[in-house]
């Protein structure tokens, strides 16, 4: 498999720009996947420099509706014209988050993309074929990133607290080795990994995502010994993390002390295969 970081909070080097969003994109012998847009056209720019060819992708998939993540749909949808886009059902819910200033922005997905049927609309687990399987509904609550605070959804027309019903993951299979990607991982990457190994499948050989350990607009991070807890369990899974986006650097800091060499930073521009 080989991965590329078509966008990311930070950037390798001068030759690629970044923004606070997250896109990867993943070839495998079948695939060419596309997971999230980042949160502009940017992913299709440092595309073109990491030579992706992005109107070549066959299948897409947006983690969760926030912009960060969802934000370069409109250019995927200009640029490509084949690749069926796969998005959890309450994807384009309407999704707040409260800035330090008290006010309710609105940081969900464009609702002017609807209807399209290249979006498919997922549910708790989909199968897609023998290399690909989508699933939602992380109940888990161990570790619990607390910078979820102040992310809201619209119910009944008021704002109550997200509850990242609309978040999936990826898992990717080729050849006996397995890749599992979370965008965000809102859900806690703890309870992700379980709700993976609850649903029958092997711990993950490497783990891709942002963990969301760094409130942004409040410039807050997870509390130091919430995120060694997730170190320590993340070390006994025995797999290979790369992390970066919303995990933020502090929090990225303790778990490189805790995972050593099992951890590394995901900037615009690294790319690897595995
Ligand atoms: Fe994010
Ligand atoms: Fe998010």
């Amino acid at each position: 498999m080989k991965i590329k970081t078509l966008a990311e909070n930070m950037s390798v080097s001068d030759e690629y720009k970044s923004e606070h969003g997250f896109s990867i994109y993943v070839e495998t012998q079948k695939h060419k996947i596309l997971f999230d847009t980042g949160a502009s056209g940017l992913f299709g720019e440092n595309a073109r420099k990491m030579n992706v060819d992005i109107s070549a992708v066959d299948l897409a998939v947006i983690s969760h509706g926030h912009y960060d993540h969802g934000g370069g749909l409109k250019t995927f949808l200009d640029i490509n014209s084949q690749a069926k886009i796969y998005l959890n059902h309450k994807a384009f819910g309407k999704y707040y988050a409260r800035r330090p200033n008290g006010k309710n922005v609105y940081v969900g997905l464009d609702q002017e993309l609807l209807p399209n049927d290249r979006f498919i609309f997922t549910g708790k687990q989909l199968v897609i074929d023998e290399e690909l399987v989508l699933f939602s509904a992380v109940k888990g609550s161990v570790l619990n990133p607390a910078s979820n605070q102040g992310l809201l959804m619209e119910q009944d027309s008021s704002l109550v607290q997200d509850d990242f019903a609309h978040e999936q993951n990826l898992l990717i299979r080729e050849q006996g080795t397995t890749l599992l990607l979370a965008g965000c991982a809102h859900n806690g990457i703890v309870n992700i990994i379980k709700h993976l190994v609850a649903l029958g499948y092997d711990l993950p050989d490497y783990v891709i995502g942002g963990f969301h350990l760094y409130n942004r607009p409040a410039d807050e991070f997870e509390d130091p010994a919430i995120v060694r807890q997730i170190g320590e369990y993340l070390k006994i899974t025995c797999a290979m993390y790369y992390t970066g986006h919303c995990t933020g650097i502090e929090p990225y800091k303790i778990l490189k002390e805790i995972l050593g060499e099992k951890i590394e930073y995901l900037a615009t521009g690294v790319q690897f295969t595995i």
